[in-house]
């Protein structure tokens, strides 16, 4: 069977069920995060793109002959405030290589930053990022990873793909990794529990994704969002409770998968950091922390590694 079915069936007939955070990202969710974006509660992409502006030259203006990697890079909106910090002329020697899961993503911002950015070389590759196994070796690499996508991944997980990246880096090769912040408890549970409850329909989108899969049977009603701060982990997490019991049936196993009134399906870990776990999990990648950057507030970090 399909590897994406096969993976949703694993997480379904878990004894604590999830649905793992990728397949909130179909083309309804992809346009519900970019609502969710721009709410004001909702403060991680405002302010990594405030740090990326006020930093980008500093980050940026003098990169010449470099390849650009940006891995997840979704909407093109960050890597043009990069671009931007860069004169034209210094663009000509630059690559920039986009790495996304969706070739149909890697397309359109090829479109968007080649008509904006005519000089620019342009190699996009349709890929899973955590699984990288080389990168192209001929000019000195900056290798982005915005959005706090990061903090989706168990810290297992995080270690394994930033120890996988440092191995491919050369020294004199950097990566920027955006990380959002731990804060106080009301910013954060405000921020997943907006007051135009996006966030509850991004969340709760993962069931029709779900059902268009593996073909279930989930009915979006019967459930309520959760989103909360777990301390003890440092992360936001967002579950789907049911509503009542519920069976749940697809062509693609026999029986029915029971879920009680109360029980929760898990969709999304969103790691928060402090400064020593950045300084940590550099370490323990081989990789050393050249610089912090941040917003006035300390919400959000764009940290600078090195070989
Ligand atoms: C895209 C993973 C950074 O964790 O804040 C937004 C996704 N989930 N609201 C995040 C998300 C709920 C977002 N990331």
């Amino acid at each position: 069977m399909d590897l994406l079915r096969h993976e949703l069936i694993e997480g379904l007939t878990a004894e604590q069920m999830y649905i793992s955070s990728k397949f909130f990202y179909d083309k309804n969710g992809s346009k519900l995060f970019e609502w969710i974006t721009r709410l004001p509660e909702y403060y991680p992409t405002r302010t990594e793109k405030t740090i990326i502006r006020e930093y980008g030259h500093q980050l940026f203006a003098h990169l010449n002959h470099v390849d650009i990697v940006e891995l997840g890079s979704g909407d093109s909106t960050k890597i043009s405030l990069a671009l931007d910090a860069i004169p034209k002329n210094q663009r000509e020697s630059i690559t920039y290589r986009p790495i996304d899961f969706s070739s149909v993503t890697i397309e359109r911002s090829k479109k968007i930053l080649s008509k904006r950015y005519p000089e620019l070389n342009i190699e996009g590759e349709a890929a899973d990022f955590t699984k990288l196994k080389n990168l192209p070796n001929g000019q000195p690499r900056i290798i982005c990873f915005f959005g706090s996508t990061i903090g989706n991944f168990e810290p297992e997980e995080t270690q394994n793909l930033l120890s996988n990246i440092s191995q491919l880096m050369n020294p004199g090769d950097q990566l920027l990794v955006g990380m959002d912040m731990i804060k106080d408890l009301t910013t954060l549970q405000r921020a997943y529990n907006d007051s135009q409850r996006i966030t509850e329909a991004f969340n709760k989108n993962i069931l029709r994704a779900c059902n268009n899969i593996l073909g279930t049977n989930f009915f979006i009603p019967d459930y309520d969002h959760r989103a909360f701060y777990n301390e003890e982990k440092n992360r936001i997490e967002m579950h789907l409770e049911a509503r009542s019991d519920q069976f749940i049936k697809s062509s693609y196993f026999t029986g029915r998968i029971m879920i009680k009134k109360g029980e929760t399906i898990h969709t999304e870990n969103s790691h928060k950091y402090s400064f020593e776990t950045i300084e940590q999990l550099a370490h323990n990648s081989q990789l050393s922390v050249r610089n912090v950057y941040n917003d006035s507030q300390k919400w959000f970090s764009l940290v600078q590694m090195v070989k």
